[in-house]
């Protein structure tokens, strides 16, 4: 029998110890304390250990989600991971998760590529498999060690992004569960791929001696005040639109989670929508971007500190390379 509702039933994050500041990256490259926090709010960051990789940080997580749910790890048929930061090129993070976790052998797969939209776009996956009733209890994973990716000389770039990892459980209608999901949106411009990405090791540039003398495979590219732009008209766009979908208006929203990129970003977007900036959750100084993991540790620390609402309209929304941008209305309280 088809459910007639998909519902957050469990949530959980995990963070790496070591906490990078501001004045340790200006021990690094040309920049100060005082610019990163007046261009984006940042003050510290998570850096995950050599020794530690994606599934280490995403494993943590993954289990405090289930414990959450109050689920074992055998009552899961599904998993989906979201990550541009892998466990390896091939097979995918979804595989060595499944394994780690000691899941039974479901179906499990990575959502990659997306930037910071790849977990709404994971959520939205999960939720469709338990509303079609092909699956029953999906869990979702957002991890990313996106420091891994910049280049660490590059001042336009490195200062902006963390290491975390966020993991939910969707399933059907239940008695008790974090939220009920109301409607998803999404939407892709591949005409501005070009803003943002990584070039090197895919089949278009593939790695080259050289260029892996020259970093290549460790240096995202960014054209920042473009992304600034798209991403507050995008996610604003879309927010508009989830709602029209759930049939509410930006005055029904009680509670916003956006994709933490950036505290100007988030300004912006609250201006735009109109919303009161007291509605508008950011822990954007603490953790910076953390890509896929951002929406999902966002709501864990909200809940930790009592905010998360027992009942109203939340909204999470998000942005990243591709362009890609969702949004996805919550009814907390299921
Ligand atoms: N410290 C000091 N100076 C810096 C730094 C830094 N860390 N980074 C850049 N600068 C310099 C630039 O080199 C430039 O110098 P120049 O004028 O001599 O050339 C100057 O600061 C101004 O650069 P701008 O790019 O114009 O600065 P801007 O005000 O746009 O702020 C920023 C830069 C913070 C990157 C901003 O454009 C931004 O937030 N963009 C969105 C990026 C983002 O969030 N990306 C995340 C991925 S997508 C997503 O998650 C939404």
């Amino acid at each position: 029998m088809r459910p007639h509702q998909a519902e957050i039933w469990g949530l959980g994050s995990y963070v790496p110890d070591h906490i990078m500041t501001n004045e340790d990256w200006a021990q690094r490259v040309d920049t100060s304390h005082q610019w990163i926090v007046a261009r984006t709010g940042i003050e510290t960051r998570r850096i995950a250990d050599e020794d530690q990789s994606t599934i280490d940080l995403a494993e943590p997580a993954a289990r405090a989600a289930l414990e959450d749910a109050e689920l074992e790890v055998g009552e899961i048929d599904e998993l989906i991971v979201a990550t541009d930061t892998p466990e390896a090129y091939l097979p995918d993070t979804a595989a060595f998760l499944q394994e780690r976790l000691g899941l039974n052998k479901i179906s499990s797969f990575d959502l990659a590529g997306s930037g910071c939209a790849g977990f709404l776009q994971a959520l939205d996956v999960a939720r469709a498999r338990v509303l079609s009733g092909i699956r029953e209890r999906v869990l979702v994973v957002g991890v990313e060690l996106l420091t891994r990716l910049m280049n660490w000389e590059d001042r336009n770039t490195c200062v902006l992004f963390g290491d975390a990892a966020g993991a939910m459980v969707v399933g059907g209608a239940r008695e008790s569960s974090l939220a009920r999901i109301l409607a998803a949106e999404a939407g892709t411009d591949g005409g501005r791929a070009d803003l943002l990405g990584l070039t090197a090791g895919g089949t278009r540039v593939p790695f080259s001696l050289e260029g892996a003398q020259r970093g290549e495979h460790k240096a995202v590219f960014m054209h920042g005040r473009e992304v600034f732009r798209e991403a507050v008209g995008r996610m604003a766009e879309v927010s508009q639109e989830v709602l029209k979908r759930a049939g509410l208006a930006l005055k029904d929203i009680d509670l916003v989670v956006p994709h933490q990129a950036n505290q100007r970003i988030l300004q912006a977007l609250t201006q735009r929508l109109g919303i009161d900036p007291q509605k508008v959750f950011s822990n954007v100084r603490e953790f910076g971007n953390t890509g896929s993991a951002s929406i999902p540790l966002a709501m864990d620390q909200l809940r930790e500190q009592g905010g998360w609402p027992a009942e109203g309209t939340v909204l999470l929304v998000s942005f990243g390379a591709g362009l890609h941008w969702g949004a996805t209305v919550l009814q907390a309280g299921g």
